[in-house]
Order: C-alpha cells, then sequence, then structure tokens
C-alpha cells in the first residue's frame, strides 16, 4: 500500500529542519552528479517564515520532502525550486503529491504569473507535464539577473555563461496562465515522446560538455598529468 505523508504549507514552526533539507539537496545533488543552486538553512526558514514553501512528513512526524517558491521579474514569474524527497520516501509519488501542492499555492497567491522551472531530471519533468507545463526555451524565462545569479553555485555554470544563459544541462519548462495547455495534453504529449525527451537531453548534455572536454584536455595535455576524465565535470572533482 502506497505510504501516506502529511503535506503542509510550512510555517515558522518547521524552522528546525532547514539544515536537513539544506544537507540533503546537497548529497542528493552530488550523488546524481548534477548541478544546484545552492541554498542556505536562513534562506529556506525565511520562506517557511513567509508561507511560501510545502513541507512533507510521514505520518510519524518524519520530514519526508520540501519545495519552495520563488518570485522574480517583479512578480510575473515563479519558479517552484529546491523539490527534494528524502530517499528513503522516493519512488511512492511523494514529489507529485508536494509538485501538486506548490503548484496550487503559486497559482492562488500568483494568480497572473508564469510558473517555471527548470530541471535535469525525467521524473520532474514527467510531473510538470502533468501539471500542465510544456518544454521550453531558456529566453522564454524570466531574465531578472538575480534568478540566474543562483546558478552561480552551480558546477554548470560555465556552460550556462558559454552558451550566452541561452542553454545548459538544463530542461526549462513553463505553466502560463493565459496561454496553456490542458495537462491531459501536456500529459500525453509527455507519454508519447518522453524517450524522445531523455535521448534529446542526454545528446544535449554530452553536446554541451564536449568544449569543456576539449579545452581541459588540451590544458592538461600542455601540462603534467592525466586529461580529467568526464565524471570531473559532473562531480566538480
Ligand atoms: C526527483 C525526486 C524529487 C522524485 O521524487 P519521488 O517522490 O521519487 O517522485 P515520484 O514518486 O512522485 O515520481 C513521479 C514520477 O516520476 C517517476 N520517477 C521517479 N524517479 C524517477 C527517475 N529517477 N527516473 C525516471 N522517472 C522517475 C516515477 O515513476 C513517477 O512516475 P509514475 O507517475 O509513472 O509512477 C527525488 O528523486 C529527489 O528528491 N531527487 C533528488 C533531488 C532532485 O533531483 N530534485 C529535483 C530538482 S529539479
Amino acid at each position: 500500500m502506497e505510504q501516506e505523508f502529511n503535506i503542509l504549507i510550512a510555517d515558522d514552526s518547521h524552522q528546525d529542519f532547514a539544515q536537513i533539507i539544506c544537507d540533503e539537496m546537497e548529497s542528493s545533488a552530488k550523488a546524481r552528479g548534477t548541478g544546484i543552486a545552492k541554498r542556505s538553512p536562513d534562506y529556506i526558514k525565511q520562506k517557511m517564515r513567509e508561507g511560501k514553501a510545502v513541507i512533507a512528513f510521514t505520518n510519524d512526524g518524519i520530514w519526508a520532502g520540501f519545495c519552495y517558491i520563488e518570485t522574480w521579474s517583479h512578480g510575473e514569474y515563479v519558479a517552484n525550486s529546491g523539490l527534494i524527497v528524502a530517499p528513503s520516501f522516493r519512488k511512492g509519488g511523494l514529489a507529485k503529491q508536494i509538485k501538486k501542492k506548490i503548484f496550487n499555492l503559486s497559482r492562488q497567491t500568483y494568480p497572473d504569473a508564469k510558473i517555471f522551472g527548470l530541471t535535469t531530471g525525467l521524473a520532474v519533468m514527467k510531473i510538470n507535464s502533468e501539471l500542465g507545463y510544456e518544454p521550453v526555451t531558456y529566453s522564454e524565462l524570466t531574465q531578472d539577473e538575480a534568478f540566474w545569479a543562483g546558478c552561480k553555485s552551480c558546477v554548470n555554470y560555465e556552460i550556462l555563461m558559454s552558451k550566452e544563459r541561452k542553454n545548459c544541462m538544463c530542461t526549462a519548462m513553463l505553466y502560463d496562465p493565459k496561454d496553456h495547455y490542458e495537462p491531459e495534453e501536456t500529459t500525453e504529449d509527455f507519454k508519447q515522446h518522453s524517450k524522445l525527451y531523455e535521448r534529446f537531453m542526454k545528446l544535449k548534455q554530452s553536446k554541451l560538455l564536449k568544449p569543456f572536454l576539449k579545452k581541459e584536455n588540451q590544458k592538461e595535455t600542455n601540462g603534467a598529468g592525466k586529461p580529467k576524465s568526464l565524471f570531473h565535470y559532473f562531480f566538480n572533482l
């Protein structure tokens, strides 16, 4: 039977969980070998106090998951960021429930805002598709400098900047309240094309990495030591 969770809009009573949430975000990103915009416990606490986050617990009160809202371009855009599910509660539908809750909270609080997310994961693409998001180019996202500054702590930031912020390892997805498909349509589209999206994502990522590998290999050949492996770029070793 599927485990049940309490999925709540976070408030100041949850601030003690900020550290464990940050730690899990960081170790999950390392384990996946992908980049992440790092967040401090203070930032997470602020989101909780402002009621701009969703937190999930088991019935026994064990922390299980989290996600928060950010606004950009003076409220024109909203991002549902920092989605994390504790490893022992994954693959049970919790991320889907958290995303649904934070999406509804975003729609209620910012009814006119475009809601977007960046992700390297197929699971999140699937969840977003079921909410009515569609894949878009980076030019359709907020151009707010503060948002892109958040990518500075990501291991792939150099790639993002080399592409003049037009592309990177993440796939961008957006829900525009004024112009969107119905969730049934985007769900069906994802179902039909998920294999293609997966291949495209891998292809895009290896293409984006190539010039960096060449550059690094050249440096290594000119200098001392062995060229760095692909893992170097993923794990930032
Ligand atoms: C990504 C993450 C949030 C998913 O959480 P979860 O609770 O396991 O996800 P769900 O169980 O709700 O799964 C949603 C769907 O994605 C699928 N899915 C889950 N993990 C998947 C994976 N690694 N690869 C492909 N599909 C996956 C599930 O099968 C499910 O599909 P279904 O509706 O057909 O069953 C979780 O793995 C996590 O916290 N990872 C580390 C942090 C992270 O990657 N955050 C996202 C940043 S954008």
